[in-house]
């Protein structure tokens, strides 16, 4: 490591030959993960001319986002019903500041919209590819979208470009790109394709644009790795590696995530079966400062666009490359198995589903966004579905499903029972009395863990959880390996 007369910290990587930099600067306005500071104009390091492909969460919060840092952005979205919404200044998509960040580039003139590359990209530098790269049966993604942004804009590139793959795909995928382009580029135009993939959250997208706990570029060229990285907020810390690398970082990342929360839930299982609380026991595990306690809670497991993409693509790529990836497969396993308990549990207290009716609230793979990829609560409502039962849904901010009411008293109407799939915050502040009210059973299963317990047993319902010490049966613990010299262990009968 070494530390330059500006501060600049330099980390050289043993890897390959090549260097990895994590760099931060002493002036930023920020530490790294500070996220206090005033959501004021960032001033970029040297103002460009960035192109976006893809108005999806990703895309669209870069383009903002690039805008707001003082870059001028020219958005490209294929999709002309969404197009006209960014026209009209409508944001097509739920996330927390966004609209505003949208509607002060439109009137700074630093972000415009359009529906091809061809008028967007005269003067850009740098192409931003955001476009979704959807999954396959075969854990693979599909990069078919991602081939053709690429050709787009490498055909309608009239000066050099480089190309940022933002959208998440497995490593080896940029050379790939890059070749692509090659093919597409006009005669005199190099057209270079750089990684750099993104960690933002859906619901929390802008803050975590805005202040990365890190940029992870990936560039063969460490100079057109460093001016992508000088895009950035200024001052956030930036991994600099080679291409292969940094898709495989956010392959990695994401990896980790799915294998916190499927732990959580494998101790939640135990907890279930031993009649103490997950949560609790999960708290004094997490609390380890090397471990800690984000994605380690109980519940319905992880689902959106990406966790189980991610980790189907990991795990392809181990096949591919014939290196196991155990704890992937068994992540995958136990996500599978949370969804599934949820309904056995049902099934173990009602008894068979068919012809029961069920609340499900909570259609959103997760709380604060609208978006319904992979979710849980889609999941646990088509199985019940298929053993049987109603089904009536509710979200506070996605919509569109099957079976999808508008409100909670509509979903609790004639229901035998009620599931919680989402921490929503309004599914945490239902009285229970009107709960119970509401419904004709009495059995809640809070698979979210946001209720309060002593609230719903006192209003009459029976209510179970996810490793809450509030599962169907305790059986009585008998241990055959365990021997007590003395006094002889007791006999406890099961
Ligand atoms: N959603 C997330 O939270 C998140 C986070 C990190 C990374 N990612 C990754 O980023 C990528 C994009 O994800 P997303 O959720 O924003 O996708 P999305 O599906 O929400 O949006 C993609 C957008 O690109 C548009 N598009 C497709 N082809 C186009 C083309 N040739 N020209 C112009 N527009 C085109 C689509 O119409 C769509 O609006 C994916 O690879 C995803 O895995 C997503």
């Amino acid at each position: 490591m070494t530390i330059d007369p500006t501060g600049r910290m330099t980390v050289h990587n043993q890897a390959k030959g090549g260097s990895v930099l994590t760099s931060s600067s002493p002036s930023s306005s920020h530490a790294p993960g500070d996220r206090s500071a005033p959501a004021a104009r960032h001033a970029p390091l040297e103002s460009r001319r960035v192109c976006v492909v893809g108005a999806g969460y990703v895309g669209l919060t870069a383009a903002a986002c690039l805008s707001h840092l003082g870059h001028r952005v020219a958005l490209v979205e294929a999709d002309a019903h969404r197009l006209d919404q960014l026209r009209q200044g409508v944001v097509p998509i739920h996330e927390p500041g966004l609209d505003r960040l949208m509607a002060d580039g439109v009137a700074a003139g630093t972000l415009a919209f359009f529906g091809e590359p061809g008028p967007a990209l005269p003067g850009s530098e740098v192409a931003f590819l955001c476009v979704g790269t959807p999954p396959q049966p075969t854990g693979v993604p599909n990069l078919g979208l991602l081939a053709g942004a690429a050709r787009e804009v490498a055909a309608a590139a009239t000066s050099d470009l480089v190309v940022v793959v933002k959208s998440t795909v497995p490593p080896g995928s940029c050379e790939a790109i890059e070749l692509v382009c090659q093919e597409h580029a006009r005669p005199g135009v190099s057209v270079s394709v750089v990684s750099s993939p993104e960690f933002l959250r859906e619901s929390s997208a802008v803050e975590d644009f805005l202040w990365p706990d890190r940029v992870v570029v990936g560039a063969d060229d460490p100079s057109i790795g460093r001016m992508v990285a000088s895009l950035y907020p200024p001052g956030c810390p930036v991994v600099l590696t080679d291409r292969r690398g940094a898709e495989l970082v956010k392959y990695a990342a994401n990896t980790l995530l799915a294998i916190k929360v499927s732990f959580a839930n494998e101790v939640a299982g135990l907890c279930d079966a031993l009649g103490t609380d997950a949560t609790t026991v999960l708290e004094g595990v997490g609390l380890d400062h090397r471990l800690g306690t984000a994605f380690l809670g109980p519940g319905t497991g992880y689902g959106g666009s990406c966790l189980p993409k991610d980790v189907a693509g990991f795990r392809a790529v181990g096949e591919a490359l014939g290196t196991p990836t155990y704890l992937a497969d068994a992540a995958t396993r136990q996500n599978d198995r949370a969804r599934r308990e949820v309904v056995r549990k049902l099934h173990r207290i009602l008894g068979p589903l068919a012809g029961r009716q069920v609340a499900v609230l909570g259609t959103a793979f997760k709380a604060g966004t609208d978006d319904t990829r992979d979710s849980p609560g889609l999941d646990i409502a088509a199985q019940l579905g298929a053993a049987g039962a109603g089904v009536r849904l509710h979200d506070p901010l996605a919509s569109g499903a099957a079976g999808q009411v508008e409100s909670v008293a509509e979903a609790l109407d004639g229901a035998d029972a009620l599931v919680v799939a989402t921490t929503a915050p309004e599914y945490g502040e239902l009285p229970a009395t009107a709960v119970a009210a509401g419904m004709r059973g009495r059995t809640v299963v809070d698979a979210a863990g946001v209720l309060d317990l002593r609230a719903y047993l006192d209003a009459g319902l029976s209510i179970y959880g996810v490793g809450r010490g509030l599962a169907t049966e305790f059986p009585a613990i008998v241990w055959p390996p365990l021997r007590w010299a003395h006094p002889p262990a007791p006999q406890v009968a099961v």
